[in-house]
């Protein structure tokens, strides 16, 4: 993985369709803002005239339009789906709105699969994917709260069909760094939340519970599953990649609450299919057993949200 050095701004003035308007959208959408793009909000449930992200205290804020229906969008340069995984059918039409030769759409989800569920609704257009570094919390309808966590927030493949979205977003101020390899920075990012997310939502504890000697070895035993199967794909992951996790993951604040935390606590659906459901289901095409990621399945698909 590198980073690339900024340059300047192209001249245009291109649009970016924001599909999910939620905490990481809005600051994707907000850097290429900054970056003298125009950002059209797609099919929001409560519209909202700026974006608002704050970051230590400092907000930045851009305007921008909104689409009630694909039948308004207009020459679109790039579209960015910042759904959640499992709310990816629920914005479809808007998907499919997209799907022509040419079309670029860039899915900043966790888990596994970001291209094949993008391509079950716009098997034409192209599926790029952004591994999210940073960490975002959306305060209020346009409103996300941005923490930088380690030296880059996000990566994009190395491809010349995206270097201007790479730049765009880098002149906006957001530390970009291009994959050749996406396999292995996929799983890489995935190995973290393969542990943390289901043992902190199964356990209803913070962060913290993972210094725990138990957690941990748990932890190492779901990772270690992982690893396998990651390798399995053509990911570059090692054994060393879990102690790095494990030491990362217990260097987090241990009052901190991953996002599946955060969804439970709120009786949300938890997002758990994209992560250790795409897990068993990459295990199975390898015939490789992993109990405990089956085990962390069924459990959390057990979970019945409290809202819809
Ligand atoms: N947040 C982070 O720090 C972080 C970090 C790394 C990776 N990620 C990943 O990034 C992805 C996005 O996460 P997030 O935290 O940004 O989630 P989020 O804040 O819940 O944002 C999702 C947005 O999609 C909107 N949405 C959902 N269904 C919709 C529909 N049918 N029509 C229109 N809008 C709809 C939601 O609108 P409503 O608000 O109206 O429901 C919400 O604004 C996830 O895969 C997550 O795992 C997040």
């Amino acid at each position: 993985m590198r980073t690339q050095p900024t340059l300047a701004s192209a001249p245009a003035q291109p649009t970016v369709a924001l599909i999910g308007a939620g905490a990481v959208g809005l600051v994707v959408a907000s850097a290429l803002a900054r970056a003298g793009w125009k950002v059209l909000v797609c099919g929001a449930r409560i519209p909202f005239a700026r974006i608002h992200v704050t970051e230590g205290g400092q907000v930045t804020d851009h305007p921008v339009t909104h689409a009630t229906s694909p039948a308004e969008l207009g020459a679109c340069a790039l579209v960015v789906v910042a759904v959640k995984a499992h709310q990816t059918a629920d914005v479809a039409g808007w998907i499919a709105a997209f799907n022509r030769p040419g079309a670029r759409i860039l899915v900043a989800q966790n888990g596994l699969e970001q291209c094949a569920r993008l391509a079950t609704h716009a098997p034409v257009a192209a599926g790029v994917p952004a591994i999210v570094y940073f960490n975002a919390e959306r305060s209020a309808p346009g409103c996300s709260v941005l923490r930088r966590i380690g030296p880059t927030d996000l990566c994009l493949p190395a491809s010349p069909c995206v270097q201007d979205v790479v730049l765009a977003l880098q002149n906006g101020g957001l530390r970009v760094a291009t994959a050749a390899d996406m396999t292995t920075v996929v799983w890489t990012k995935l190995l973290a939340n393969s542990a943390a997310n289901p043992l902190t939502a199964l356990s209803g504890r913070h962060t913290g519970v993972l210094r725990e000697q138990a957690f941990a070895a748990s932890a190492r035993q779901i990772m270690a599953e992982v690893v396998r199967v990651g390798q399995a794909e053509g990911a570059a992951l090692t054994m060393e990649h879990v102690e790095e996790a494990i030491a990362w993951l217990q260097a987090v604040p241990p009052d901190s609450a991953t996002s599946m935390l955060q969804d439970r606590q709120a009786g949300r659906v938890l997002e758990y299919d994209a992560i250790t459901g795409g897990i068993v289901r990459a295990a199975e095409r390898h015939g490789l057993d992993v109990p405990l990621n089956r085990l962390v399945l069924a459990l959390l698909s057990a979970i019945r949200p409290a809202q819809g």
